[in-house]
C-alpha cells in the first residue's frame, strides 16, 4: 500500500471544480485518508516547491499556488503515486491524455489544476510537511470489490 500527497491548486477551487476533481480520485478507488482546505503560506509554498527554486517559472509558481485557498490531500492505494499521476495527466494539458483531469478540465501549464508527488520520496516529504506524521488509515467496506 502507497500513499501520495495531491492538492487541488487556486484555479480548481475558483473554478468550482473541487467536487469533479475529488470525484475522479475517489470513483478510481483511491482512498482519501486525509483532507483540507487552506490558503496556502509563502513559507510552506517555498519548502513545497524548492526543487524548483531556480526555474524560470518559480515566481509565477509561487504567486499561483498562493493566490486563492487549495484543497489538499493524501491519498492511499497500491501504486498510488503513479494512480493518482495517471489520472491528473501530463504537466502540461495540452500534451495530456484526454480523459485525464488536466485534459478534460485545463488549457496551460500555468493553471494546470491539480499537484501530485512525482516519487515515494517526494511522495513522503510532501505528506509530512502538509500533515505531519500521524495520519490513520481506515477501513473501507468496499474494498473487496476494488482490491482483489
Ligand atoms: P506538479 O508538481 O504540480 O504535480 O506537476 P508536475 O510534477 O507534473 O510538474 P513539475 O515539473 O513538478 O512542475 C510543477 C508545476 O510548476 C508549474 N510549471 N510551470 N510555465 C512553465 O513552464 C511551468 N512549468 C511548470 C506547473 O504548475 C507544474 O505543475
Ligand atoms: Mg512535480
Amino acid at each position: 500500500m502507497e500513499r501520495t500527497f495531491v492538492m487541488l491548486k487556486p484555479d480548481a477551487v475558483q473554478r468550482g471544480l473541487i467536487g469533479e476533481i475529488i470525484g475522479r480520485f475517489e470513483k478510481r478507488g483511491l482512498k482519501i485518508i486525509a483532507m483540507k482546505m487552506l490558503h496556502v503560506p509563502q513559507s510552506l509554498a517555498e519548502k513545497h516547491y524548492a526543487v524548483h527554486k531556480e526555474r524560470p517559472f518559480y515566481p509565477g509558481l509561487i504567486k499561483y499556488i498562493t493566490s486563492g485557498p487549495v484543497v489538499a490531500m493524501v491519498l492511499e492505494g497500491p501504486n498510488a503515486i503513479q494512480a493518482a499521476r495517471n489520472t491528473m495527466g501530463a504537466t502540461n494539458p495540452v500534451d495530456a491524455t484526454p480523459g485525464t483531469i488536466r485534459a478534460d478540465l485545463g488549457m496551460e501549464i500555468g493553471r494546470n489544476l491539480v499537484h501530485g508527488s512525482d516519487g515515494p520520496e517526494t511522495a513522503a516529504f510532501e505528506i509530512g510537511l502538509w500533515f505531519g506524521t500521524e495520519l490513520q488509515s481506515w477501513q473501507r467496506d468496499l474494498d473487496r470489490w476494488i482490491l482483489e
